[in-house]
């Protein structure tokens, strides 16, 4: 289905995505949540952060996910990634039940199956580039392979930078060879918080079609946080949330169309603010 304009309401799922996923099939989501809710703090100050969010993370896609500040986008992905415990509801990544899983079995997962690339790169300044793509794979104790680093490190571009250490990188060099070590592990899937965040457009690009070539020419399956609509545009869909829901869907984005959406979006948030205040002016 390709359709640019935005989906109201309630996200379409169809029966086969549905429930796929559990027992490992590898043609079902690479994720899926099913009522995933999530409540910080109580009482007064109690966030319900998650409300109720159903959704299926293709195989082999590149999935952006937006929304307003606040709106859940990080911790929708942390309970995805298990790094964070729902307060209800299942998650599954790649036919195992992260939602059940204890803290030892969710270490196991987050360093066997995921890959993540946060907004700050997040290096070792002591090791070289080469050193920071194979750390994960150090640190769990399992061999490197060889040929698929020289693919990967071939995909991001690093391959004359190997030796250097971070603070003689560039920005956009530091977030690709963040992006290296997410995927030499060939994790289930790789999360990524504001990729592009801290990049200028040029390096942006790089990075973005470095996700996305990890996607058509490796087969990984990347779920990326953005503000950004050109960023978005990269994506095979993007996710819209607002206040802990699941808002909308563009398949095959255009950048103008995710500007659209999120105008349309900020437009009945105004709406649902300005609700909310008469409706408090009515009530003194
Ligand atoms: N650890 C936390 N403790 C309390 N509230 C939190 C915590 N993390 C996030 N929140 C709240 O949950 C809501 C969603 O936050 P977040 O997922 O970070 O949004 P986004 O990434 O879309 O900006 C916000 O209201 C935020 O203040
Ligand atoms: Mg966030």
């Amino acid at each position: 289905m390709k359709d640019d304009a935005m989906s109201t309401g309630e996200l379409t799922m169809t029966a086969t995505q549905a429930g796929a996923g559990a027992g490992g099939a590898d043609d079902g989501p690479i994720a899926t949540a099913r009522g995933l809710v999530k409540v910080y703090g109580r009482g007064q100050t109690q966030v319900r952060a998650l409300d109720e969010v159903d959704v299926d993370l293709g195989r082999g896609e590149l999935t952006a996910i937006m929304g307003p500040s606040g709106s859940g986008k990080s911790t929708l992905m942390h309970c995805l990634a298990g790094l964070d415990k729902p307060t209800d509801g299942t998650v599954v990544v790649d036919g195992e039940v992260v939602s059940a899983m204890s803290e030892r079995q969710l270490t196991r997962l987050r360093r066997t199956r995921i890959g993540f690339i946060f907004q700050a790169f997040n290096l070792v300044p002591t090791l070289t580039a080469l050193e920071n793509i194979t750390l994960p794979l150090d640190i769990a104790r399992r061999p490197v392979d060889r040929a698929y680093l020289d693919a990967v490190v071939e995909a991001v571009g690093l391959a004359d930078r190997l030796t250097h250490k971070p603070s003689e990188l560039s920005g956009g060099q530091q977030q690709r060879v963040a992006c290296a070590r997410a995927l030499v592990s060939r994790p289930s899937v790789v999360f990524a918080d504001e990729p592009t965040g801290n990049l200028d457009s040029t390096s942006s690009g790089e990075v973005l079609g470095f996700l996305r070539r990890s996607v058509d020419e490796l087969g990984q399956s990347v779920v990326m946080v953005t503000h950004d609509p050109a960023a978005a545009s990269w994506a095979h869909r993007v996710l819209f949330l607002a206040d802990g829901r699941l808002v909308g869907e563009i398949v095959d984005p255009t950048q103008s169309a995710v500007l659209d959406a999120l105008g349309e979006l900020s437009a009945r948030g105004a709406g649902r603010r300005r609700a909310a205040a008469a409706d408090a002016g009515a009530k003194r």
